[in-house]
Parts: structure tokens; sequence; C-alpha cells
């Protein structure tokens, strides 16, 4: 696009000292709608610049947007496309909401299957987190919004996430924690936000190792760097470190309402402000923050808005709601819902008779709480969603009490209460137990809908389901055997009646198009396009059933596990999970034949629909490295993934593009190394069904 060129030296040797510190330092939006604001200077013609969350769709305060699922699900459908589609779709619902930045995607890595945030992350796998955060990365950027990669990084669990220390070793670093946050750069993102966790034991707004030297002089980033909100701990230590702008720069409310008020765990002190403004003038003055330093964190800041048009006197006017957004929210609730098991009971009839059983049947399941909670326009009901496409009969049971919901915003005395998280209300109903078990065994098939409850700043206590679940789902089972569970969760649950039930859907969450993507999945109109994107075990099979690695002790979670995390874990053990990453049936069923290696870091395989329905595959690739006497090495790495659709017998060569990362190890002395010898390629439809295996010799 040709643009008015704006030249950030010419501007910033115009501009005066005050002026530059006010782009480094966030403060009130007039407007009162961004998360995150920078004021702009009017004499020289630079705007206002908006930051607004999150991964889920906009939280734009007091406006509403489309509920996209949970960045979980979006990473489900491992389609890079996909997921690039949706990030310009939030991009455009951005700007119409007069932002300028989006604090989105989120990339860390899965390795606490209970943490909090899961719901807003990728994957267990960092092939996998780089392949669908750079694309979400690609496509807010396609639309001229500023993408922001989060939280860099080992942010990986929300209890104590404000003071732990993530003491991981180097190599585990650079091979699990690292490369999502390395493909955004690659990929031209502008903007990364710091985590509020220490790594051994320097807090990451002042790390000038990962910040200063790897992020920015080895990866050669040039945006800006962002603290997380509250997430700044030193004035000097941050300039230094590499940290370009606080935010959001000034304190939630007086700080005399808050004297008193003990910081929940995991929430932030919201007074802690303001360390970019006064203390940074006089670290200015006093030299131990440079000149430079300061018109380089205002110069990345001016890049980013030269770079999306902002002095362009440009139409910024975006997209709001638009039909292709509700149907892209759809295809994306679709594509991410994952089909664990079917025992030939799905698809189901047009003419089935269904009890849609479950205490949150009425309310679609939009996200989890804190900063990604999106209010949308419209949204569908599970009830709502089945009882407009079934032709047979639908009755609605609750059985067992509501689950309590949790959100981060009940746990902040300045945050105004009475946020929806859900958007809908809850009819009053019975929460009979018997009278759901009737409606079941009346039914042709009991669809039993259930979920976790997450958020952010909080840690699950367990897998399990909360309140009474797990009694219903058993109670409904035991009461006729074509049940089907929808699941709906921010990460693995445990699910102890999997082998009363005829199918388990896993629809993460799904968004407002909830019960409308469901009951298309339900009756076959579309193919359940999902596979996990990280392992189902009980708790205790995790590397992080162990304290000290989770919540860790005094104040530090041992990362010592390893590379050891999701897969490689249970690959690397005896345990067999419950379901194995990167599974998922479709309704279709596919052959796979003539597996080749086409050079040393692509492999071509065929896959056939031989079913008499279309249905979509997820083809696999996880590399064996040779053995290696001296380093211990994940059994296999996913090295590539291709997502494809096909008619009924149709077929078609799907060609796997390894990524390098599968290949290599981290050394500490030589840095990146690829061993010598025989690496062998899995092709598989999880890693728990490998069909076919090539060499590759490096
Ligand atoms: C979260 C960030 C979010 C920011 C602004 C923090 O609590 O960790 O992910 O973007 O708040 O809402």
């Amino acid at each position: 696009m040709e643009r008015t060129p704006v030249d950030v030296d010419t501007l910033l040797a115009e501009m005066d000292r005050a002026e530059k510190l006010s782009l480094v330092r966030g403060t009130h939006d007039p407007e009162g709608t961004a998360t995150g604001f920078l004021p702009g200077v009017e004499r020289l013609g630079i705007p206002p610049f908006r930051l607004v969350d999150g991964p889920l769709g906009i939280r734009a305060e007091g406006e509403r947007a489309t509920a996209f699922p949970a960045s979980l699900a979006t990473a489900a459908a491992f389609d890079p496309d996909l997921a690039r589609t949706q990030g310009a779709a939030m991009a455009r619902e951005a700007r119409a909401h007069d932002q300028d930045a989006l604090l989105a995607p989120g990339v860390n890595i899965i390795r606490v299957p209970q943490c909090g945030r899961n719901f807003e992350y990728l994957s267990e796998d960092p092939v996998h987190a780089s392949d669908i955060g750079r694309a979400l990365v690609s496509g807010i950027q396609s639309e001229d919004v500023v993408a922001t990669v989060k939280h860099f990084v080992a942010n990986n669990q929300e209890t104590h996430r404000t003071t732990v220390s993530a003491d991981v070793d180097e190599r585990t670093l650079r091979e699990l924690y690292l490369p999502p946050f390395r493909a955004a750069v690659e990929g031209g993102v502008g903007s990364v936000m710091t985590a509020y966790n220490r790594v051994n034991g320097t807090h990451m707004s002042d790390h000038e190792r990962l910040v200063g030297d790897v992020l920015k002089d080895e990866w050669g980033f040039g945006g800006y760097v962002v603290s997380d909100w509250y997430g700044l701990e030193t004035t000097v230590g941050a300039a230094n470190a590499g940290l370009d702008v606080e935010m959001p720069g000034v304190p939630a409310a007086g700080d005399d309402a808050l004297d008193d008020f003990e910081w929940p765990d995991g929430i932030p002190d919201a007074t802690h402000a303001g360390l970019f403004g006064d203390p940074l003038a006089t670290a200015l003055d006093d030299g131990d923050v440079s000149p430079e330093r300061l018109d380089d964190m205002v110069a990345r800041v001016l890049g980013q808005m030269t770079r999306i048009g902002l002095f362009a006197d440009e139409d910024r006017s975006g997209e709001l709601d638009s039909q292709r957004h509700r149907d892209l929210a759809e295809r994306l609730a679709v594509r991410g819902t994952v089909l664990l098991d079917n025992d030939n009971v799905l698809p189901l009839a047009d003419d089935a008779d269904v009890a849609v059983v479950g205490p949150h049947v009425h309310e679609p399941k939009l996200g989890g709480g804190g900063s990604s909670e999106t209010t949308p326009f419209h949204s569908v009901s599970p009830v709502d969603g089945i009882e407009s496409r079934a032709d047979g009969t639908v009755t609605v049971a609750s059985g067992v009490p509501e689950i309590e919901d949790v959100s981060l915003f009940d746990l902040l005395p300045f945050v105004e209460s009475g946020h929806d998280s859900d958007g809908g209300s809850t009819p009053p109903v019975d929460p009979s137990l018997d009278a759901a078990v009737d409606a079941a065994a009346d039914a042709d098939v009991p669809v039993v809908v259930v979920r976790d409850a997450t958020t952010e700043a909080r840690d699950r206590d367990s897998l399990s389901l909360p309140g009474r679940q797990d009694e219903l789902v058993e109670a409904v089972a035991a009461a006729n055997d074509r049940t089907v569970v929808v699941v709906r969760s921010g990460g693995p649950v445990e699910m102890p009646w999997r082998d009363d039930v005829a199918a388990v859907l896993e629809q993460w969450y799904p968004g407002q198009a909830d019960g409308s993507a469901l009951a298309s999945v339900l009756y076959g109109d579309r193919d359940p396009g999902g596979r996990l994107p990280v392992t189902f075990a009980p708790e205790e099979a995790y590397p992080t059933s162990d304290e000290r690695r989770f919540p860790g002790v005094d104040g530090v979670a041992h990362y010592d596990e390893g590379l050891f995390v999701g897969y490689r874990h249970f690959d690397a053990t005896d345990h067999d999970p419950t379901y194995p990453f990167g599974h998922g049936h479709s309704y279709a069923t596919f052959e796979y034949r003539d597996a080749v290696a086409i050079d040393e870091s692509t492999v071509e395989v065929t896959v056939e629909n031989v079913a008499d329905r279309p249905g979509r595959e997820v083809v696999q690739a996880y590399v064996r490295p040779p053995g290696t006497d001296d380093v211990d090495r994940p059994v296999r790495e996913l090295g590539g993934f291709e997502s494809v659709s096909l008619d009924a017998d149709e077929s078609r060569t799907v060609s796997l593009s390894l990524d390098e990362l599968a290949f290599s190890r981290y050394d500490s002395r030589d840095g990146w190394t690829v061993d010598d010898g025989h690496y062998t390629v899995d092709v598989a439809r999880s890693a728990g069904d490998v069909r076919a295996s090539v060499g590759i010799d490096r």
C-alpha cells in the first residue's frame, strides 16, 4: 500500500524530552475503550495509539465484538490458513473500535495442564505453537494492526505468576519455550509483551539477556517491547534491559483507595505504575539511562505506528460483527472441535429424540475469565443450537447445580462488578438428577454438556470437572448407553466415565457460535476437524505433578523435566496417555500409502478418504533423531502437519515440510546443532497412531 513516508528520525529530532517520555508510558484513554493508551504528540501530528485485548476477540471497554473460540480451539484446527483468517478478522474488529494494536496472540507453551490461561495459548509443542502463532500474527498485521506476542517468556502458570521464578536451563528455553516468540519475530511481529514472572531469578521486564540480547540483538526484533499490565518492576533495570513501553503506566485507582488492599495471588499491584514517568526522567538526568536508549524506545513505537499507516490519511474504519466474521467464528468452533471417542452414535440421525442435559445448557461458553473476556453481539446456546437443527423431540434437563464461574475481574476492587462472561442469562431450572436421568432414558440419545471454569490469575485445583458433573454423566450413561458427552474445557480434563459413554466431543470454549457449531458437528453437517494440541492424561501422570515443578517451592518453579513436556514426556515413560497429542476422529476414514522422503526436510504421503462422506484429516509428521551417546533427546518431535479436506473416495498426495527445530538440538557450547545420522519420520494421525515411517539421512 502506498503511504506518505514519515521519517522516524526526523520526527525524533523534532521532539523534546517530555514528548518522547509521553510515548513510552501509557496513560488514561480519553475515549475509555483502550486497554492501553499512548497520547501521541499533537504538535507534531503524532496520533494517539490504542492497544486492546486480547486473543479471543476485541475487549474494547464497554463495547461488543465477535467472540471467537478459545485460542486452543483455533490451534486444534491445525490450520495456519484458518488462524491467519481469524487474525485478520480480529484486526478489522480492532480497527472498527479505533484500536491500533492487539494484545494477542498468547504463545506460551502449555506446560502445566491446570494452567488457568491454557485456553488463551496454543500448544504443548513448539513447532505447532510457532506455526499457528505466526499465522495469527500475519493475519492481524495484514490488516494494519500491530500484533503483540505474549507473555515473553516461561509464563506457564498463573499461581504466583507475579513473583515465581521459572528456573529453566538454556537448552530447554531454546528448544521449547522460545521458538514461538522467535517465529513471531521472523514473521515481523510488531510488539512483544514481557511476562510477569522471573526467569532464573530475574524479572522478565528486567531481563537483559533474554530481552536485550536474545530477542533484540540475536533475533533482530525491531518492534517495541511492552510490559505486562503493572508488570514493570524497575525503571533503570527495565529500560536498560530493553523494555520500551510501560503499560498501563497509571495506577488503577487513586492510590489511597487501594492503600490497604491485599493483592490476591496472581494479581499484580495496580498501584505500582509510572516507573517510566518521572523516575525515567530522573534516570536520564542521572545518566543511568542514556538519551540514545530513550530515542530507541520512541523510534520503535513510531516505527510501528508508521508501519500500520497511522500517519497516513487512510481509512481505518474496519469491520465489526459482519456476516463473514460470524461465519468465521462458527467455522473456527467447528474446526476446533475434537471427536475424542465415537462408538457409532455420531453423527445423530435428523429425527433422533435428544435429551440435552447439563447445568449450563442454556449458556454459550464464550471463554475463560480475565483479560480475554469478549462480549459478543449475539450468541447461540447449546439448547438453541440443537433445537434449531433437530427434527426429533428435544428435552432439556440441568441435572445438577450450576458451576461457579470464575473471573480475574471478580478479584479486582477497582473493576465494576457485573461482567457477564457468558453473555446469556440462565433461566431457573430445577437441578434434579432424577429428572435428567428420566429425560435421558426416554431419549434416543442424551447429549450431556459439561464444562470446567478457568480464569487468568488462577490455576485449576484439579483436572476433574467441577461440581457434580461427573456424577451427572455417570447417571445418564447408566440410563442410556447411547450417551454423548460434550466437554468444554480450557485444557485437559479427566473423564472417569469415558468407557461408559458412547461418544465424547471436546469443544474447548467455542465462543459465540457455540450451539450452532455443536449442532452442525453432532448432526454431521460438518466434520469435527479438531485434533488435540495438548495431551490428555490423569493429573498425576504429567511431569508437573511434582510440586517442585508446579507450582514450585520457595518461589521457584523448577523446570527440571527439561524438554519432557507433553507427548515428549509420555513417549519417554511407561504411561500411555488417555488421549495422545494430535488425536481426534473424523466421521470419515482415511488410509495412508506411499509415504516417501522427497528431500532432507520434506515427506510426502498419499491420503485417501475411503468413507462415503467428506472429511477432514490432519496429517502429522514426527521426527525421531539418531541415537546419541551423551545427549538425552526426546524420542520424537513434531516436524510438521497439514490439514486436508477430502471428499468421499478422494485421495491426495500431501506434502509435509519439516521444521528444522525437529532435527536440531541446542548445545550450550556449539549453539544449534543437527547431529549426523539417520532420522526416522513417523507419518501419523496422532502421536499415538503412526501410519508409516520413512528415513532421512542428515
Ligand atoms: C494480562 C495480559 C493482558 C493485560 C491487559 C494482563 O493481566 O496478563 O495478557 O493483555 O493484562 O489486560
